[in-house]
């Protein structure tokens, strides 16, 4: 997604900006560009592709100015090429812009008929053009407001005037957006990771507001333009986790550090003096709470599948899921006694946001479940719990992934015990169980050169499946999107008991499909689903879990064991070899790991 730097400082800016953009190249992006401003000029340069290319094609560290912004653009409106790359500037104003101005092309009509002329194809630049307007006739604040209520849709906006080289003006609504304090300079970014490798003070601009950044001093306003004050927040640091150290990529490296985040989520929410799961200043009594909705997007939706199973098997209570984007605009019944649960890594992300927002405004009971604690998500959720897994840079969520559905059955374990549903001996096992999680992990992280082998066939393959059943379904969906975003191979996920009612017509000859089997209580039924597809020629992938028992079936192509622990657990080792199998695949055809085309990380437009 697009990502925004601006920084007003005593001394020279341009090389910090492209250090700055670089950290934001995680999120995913297809062109770059900077503006300064020096000696009564606006100084622009963009380029199409990686920021890489915008040093290789301008002499960058020699851009003049103390003050200046800068962007990596993911397209909306308008093919990436280097005239649609922001910024988009007026003879006096220049602008960076992160989300959709939804009525463009009627501000751009009307601003055509009053004489402005259009560069781009971008929605961005009837900013410009309003704003350019707006002061000819009103002072700087008074402009931006009167811009503002012009503009519908979602956007971070940060911007700089020719007339006015000390200040940058920063706006937000629907798009996150922070400002940074340092010595003798400020700064401006849409992601507080751009801004952590310069300071740790920031604030967060909530929605609705601007702010005036100057190298020495900032002001915030709300969305009528009057001053406001806001608290300088103090964050984290947490440098190491975004160097790939000796990994050739950060999937790589976040795969691997799986067991750590399992060993990190388990010490924050397990005391174990007590054997006791610990959720403490939970806002509402229990039986207030008759229902749970889970939502989210891509991944952390499946990690609401998982959710479900669990907290139907652990609870009695009635339990629903939704895409966020699918709930955020159908006509829902809000019920008080519901708890409504928002799953993101990010927690930017715009759907999900916008689905906890319009819970918010119903005043229903709100949760997080979120790895960036500093987040929109994290920060209007009545409640949060945080998955502690640090940094995910790889585009494709994998330790987010696990950390979430531990979080989720902690919960899920927690509320059954507290409801009288899972019984004392059984709720102290299943913390004794999930304790020795970590280690079980670390043993099926060493299941590395089978997948690299088989990751061949996948490649060779036009499309394949992935089939489970119960608590391996939603890990079948997650295989088969890891897959596909990252080696951009047609994949799959099916319920194994599906198969019949369609998607077995797609089985051909020497079809990879990946059969998710533990030998739990479905394993017979999925067995059979499996020889119906063997039966038509498919290449089964067969992965189940190491017991005594012997796998009660002929003609699999291959098989792949992982550790053996309770049903609860065995998702998170079945998830494993699935996010190893995509990121090996992905290296044979030399793609872009960390950053799969069309994608990224933080998803800030709908
Ligand atoms: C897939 C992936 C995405 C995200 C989705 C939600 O590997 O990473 O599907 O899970 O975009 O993002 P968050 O969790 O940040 O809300």
């Amino acid at each position: 997604m697009c990502g925004i730097i601006g920084i007003s400082s005593n001394k020279p800016v341009s090389a910090n900006i492209v250090n700055s953009l670089k950290k934001l190249e995680y999120r995913g992006y297809d062109s770059a560009g900077i503006a300064t401003l020096s000696n009564g000029k606006i100084n622009e340069v963009k380029s199409e592709g990686r920021v890489d290319n915008l040093e290789n094609n301008y002499d960058i560290k020699h851009l003049e100015g103390n003050i200046g912004i800068g962007h990596v653009r993911w397209a909306t409106h308008g093919i990436p090429n280097s005239v649609n790359a922001h910024p988009h500037s007026s003879h006096n104003v220049s602008v960076v812009h992160n989300g959709i101005i939804e009525n463009s092309t009627i501000l751009k009509k009307h601003l055509i008929n009053k004489g402005y002329k259009f560069k781009s194809q971008t929605d961005t630049e009837v900013i410009v053009h309003l704003i350019t307007d707006y002061l000819k006739t009103s002072e700087l604040v008074e402009a931006i407001t009167k811009t503002l209520k012009q503009l519908h849709g979602s956007f971070a906006l940060g911007i700089v005037f020719k007339d006015m080289p000390d200040l940058i003006v920063g706006a937000r609504r629907g798009s996150p957006l922070a400002v940074g304090y340092g010595p003798n300079e400020n700064y401006l970014g849409s992601d507080s990771y751009a801004l952590k490798s310069m300071t740790n003070k920031i604030t967060y601009l909530d929605d609705g507001e601007f702010c005036i950044l100057k190298k020495d001093q900032v002001l915030f306003f709300n969305d009528e333009g009057k001053k406001v004050n806001k608290k300088i927040l103090q964050l984290s640091s947490d440098e190491s986790s975004y160097d790939k150290g000796d990994f050739k990529h950060f999937m790589a490296k976040e795969i691997e550090e799986q067991s750590i985040t399992i060993k990190t989520g388990i010490k924050e929410y397990i005391d174990n003096f007590n054997k006791e799961i610990n959720i403490f200043n939970f806002p509402w009594k229990l039986e207030d709470i008759k229902s749970i909705t889970l939502i989210g997007c891509g991944t952390a939706y499946h990690s609401c599948m998982m959710a479900k199973y669990w907290f139907e098997e652990l609870t009695s209570l009635d339990v629903s899921i939704d895409i966020a984007s699918e709930f955020r605009y159908r006509k829902n019944r809000f019920k008080k006694d519901t708890l409504y649960i928002f799953v993101s890594q990010s927690g930017e992300t715009a759907d999900t946001y916008a689905a906890l927002d319009l819970c918010n405004k119903n005043n229903m009971k709100t949760c997080s479940v979120v790895n960036v604690i500093e987040s929109s998500i994290a920060r209007d959720s009545n409640f949060v719990l945080p998955i502690h897994c640090g940094p995910e840079i790889g585009v494709a969520s994998t330790k987010a992934f696990l950390g979430q559905i531990l979080i989720l059955y902690i919960f899920a374990l927690k509320i059954g015990s507290l409801r009288n549903e899972v019984q004392n001996k059984l709720y102290q096992e299943k913390i004794k169980d999930l304790k020795t999680l970590p280690s079980l992990i670390e043993k099926t992280l060493l299941l590395d050169n089978d997948i690299q082998a088989i990751s061949s066939t996948f490649n060779e393959a036009k499309g394949s499946m992935f089939l489970g059943r119960g608590y391996s379904y939603p890990i079948a969906l997650e295989g088969a999107l890891k897959l596909k975003e990252l080696s951009y191979i047609h994949a799959e996920g099916y319920p194994a008991g599906e198969m019949k009612h369609g998607p077995l017509a797609l089985i051909e000859e020497g079809m990879p499909v990946v059969v998710l089997a533990p030998k739990d209580s479905y394993y017979k039924k999925t067995i059979s689903n499996m020889q119906e597809v063997i039966a038509r020629g498919a290449k089964v992938l067969l992965i189940t879990n190491k017991t005594n028992d012997d796998v009660i079936s002929e003609n699999i192509w291959e098989t792949i064991e992982v550790e053996n622990t309770n049903n609860d657990l065995l998702p998170f080792l079945l998830t494993i070899p699935l996010q190893k199998l995509a990121y090996y695949s992905a290296l044979k055809k030399g793609y872009d790991i960390d950053k799969p085309r069309n994608l990224a990380k933080s998803v800030t437009v709908e």
